[in-house]
């Protein structure tokens, strides 16, 4: 191993996640736990363990917590685990001190462990697997580099789509010369609904080549059910985009569980990776779809990486990918998913109650996630959820953020996290209850 002027090998720089252990990046990127983690109950279901809250006063040990304020809005990213944290540091201290030497040598092996790592935990292939800045560089480029439409065909995204990929798709209009249609879904809704709504979109649109599907929206944090409606498109001829940007960690799936050919990714919402990592997933075979990234080349359509050309990027933040996943999958995708459910429930459940509260999302289960929003009945401008967000932030200190995407206006979306308390949940619920 090459030593450096300071004597210190250039793959021995990382110190090492809670136990402080300086480890090699080559140990880092393998999966592990980290000294003290909590070890739940044996045979616990996940449904006890969600509610076990000397387990989550463990788990939520491990952040750093906000001061001042009930932060209910987790939805726009994750916070780092200490763990995590603290390996990102030490990676962007290797990185700054190492520079090129470490960039120009040592990191493309790097990556590719991260890569292989991030496939394993989606359950895909690693050529599939490419990593991105976030969502939605691997979105955007996936519906600018979709190659099926013909002058006339139609293209087709619903109200409750991430904004910036609804005018992504507007954009095709002028751009590929075809029509963009927007549909509407529910705002509170089941599986069997939101797969009817989309059928039916498909026999309205006999020309329909291309759709984006939301797997969580960000407006109310529904589910959609990918898997059902792409065989429904994939029947018919028509393409699906899938941005699975909100859904991967918050929810507990794998790739075959949506069965989409074109997904994105982000690392740095429910995994907790640092800022600045997400993913693009192409399936073994769809490459010929989607053009290279413009001026790349890809004649056998083999290499998924010409799809995007991310150039230099936050290297610590790609290196900290590991150590993010080891922290999720020490806890369970599962049992998080369960824990963020449970945290939800506790004031839907009592907000449901409320005549004079809608609450927005999913009305089964299957169709929820931690994240719902709500707005009071007849009240549902901009404008209203602008105050009552005000209002929970001003007199309760509790904050949480507007979304205005849906076609039927304005809602406040509330996203707890794991280490959000029942009790901070309580707090929100007694102002809920003060709002008429
Ligand atoms: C459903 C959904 N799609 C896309 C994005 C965009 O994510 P990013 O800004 O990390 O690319 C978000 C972010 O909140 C989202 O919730």
């Amino acid at each position: 191993m090459i030593k450096l002027k300071t004597g210190i090998s250039r793959r021995t720089l990382i110190t090492g996640m809670a136990s402080g252990t300086i480890m090699s990046v080559a140990n880092a990127l393998n999966a592990r736990t980290p000294s003290g983690f909590p070890r739940p109950p044996a045979d616990i279901s996940d449904s006890s363990l969600s509610k076990d809250e000397d387990y989550w006063n463990n788990i939520a040990s491990y952040y750093d917590s906000t001061a001042g304020i009930i932060n209910l809005e987790h939805g726009y990213w994750g916070k780092m685990a200490r763990t995590v944290q603290e390996f990102y540091l030490s990676a962007t201290k290797m990185v700054n001190t190492q520079n090129s030497y470490y960039a120009r040598k040592d990191y493309t092996e790097d990556h590719k462990s991260c890569v292989r790592r991030v496939a394993n935990a989606l359950g895909a292939e690693e050529d599939e697997i490419v990593l991105t800045r976030n969502a939605t560089e691997a979105i955007h480029n996936l519906i600018r580099q979709y190659r099926g439409l013909d002058d006339g065909d139609t293209v087709l995204y619903a109200d409750i789509d991430y904004p910036s990929f609804k005018t992504t798709m507007s954009w095709l209009k002028s751009a590929r010369n075809v029509n963009a249609v927007q549909i509407e879904l529910p705002v509170q809704a089941d599986q069997s609904e939101l797969l009817k709504k989309y059928i039916s979109a498909f026999d309205a649109n006999p020309k329909l080549k291309l759709i984006l599907l939301t797997h969580v929206s960000n407006q109310h944090g529904m589910i959609v059910p990918v898997k059902a409606i792409t065989a429904e498109a994939r029947a018919r001829g028509i393409d699906v985009i899938c941005d699975s940007a909100q859904s991967w960690g918050l929810i507990d799936f794998k790739i075959k569980d949506i069965d989409v050919d074109w997904a994105g990714f982000n690392l740095h919402k429910w995994i907790g990776a640092p800022l600045g990592v997400g993913a693009l997933y192409m399936r073994r075979g769809s490459l010929h779809k989607i053009a290279p990234y413009p001026g790349e080349d890809d004649p056998e359509n083999k290499d998924a990486s010409a799809r995007v050309h991310t150039a230099t990027s936050n290297f610590a933040a790609i290196l900290s990918i590991p150590a993010a996943l080891d922290f999720h999958e020490n806890i369970g995708a599962s049992v998080k998913e369960a824990r963020l459910n449970y945290l939800r429930s506790l004031w839907t459940t009592e907000a449901d109650k409320m005549s004079n509260i809608e609450v927005l999302g999913g009305t089964d289960e299957s169709s929820r996630t931690g994240m719902a929003s709500f707005r009071k009945v007849d009240k549902n401008s901009v404008k209203d959820a602008q105050l009552l967000q005000q209002t929970l932030e001003n007199k309760f200190g509790i904050f949480t953020v507007v979304r205005k995407g849906l076609a039927s206006g304005g809602c406040v979306r509330v996203t707890p996290q794991i280490f959000n308390t029942p009790a901070q949940i309580e707090k929100f619920v007694s102002a809920l209850k003060t709002l008429n």
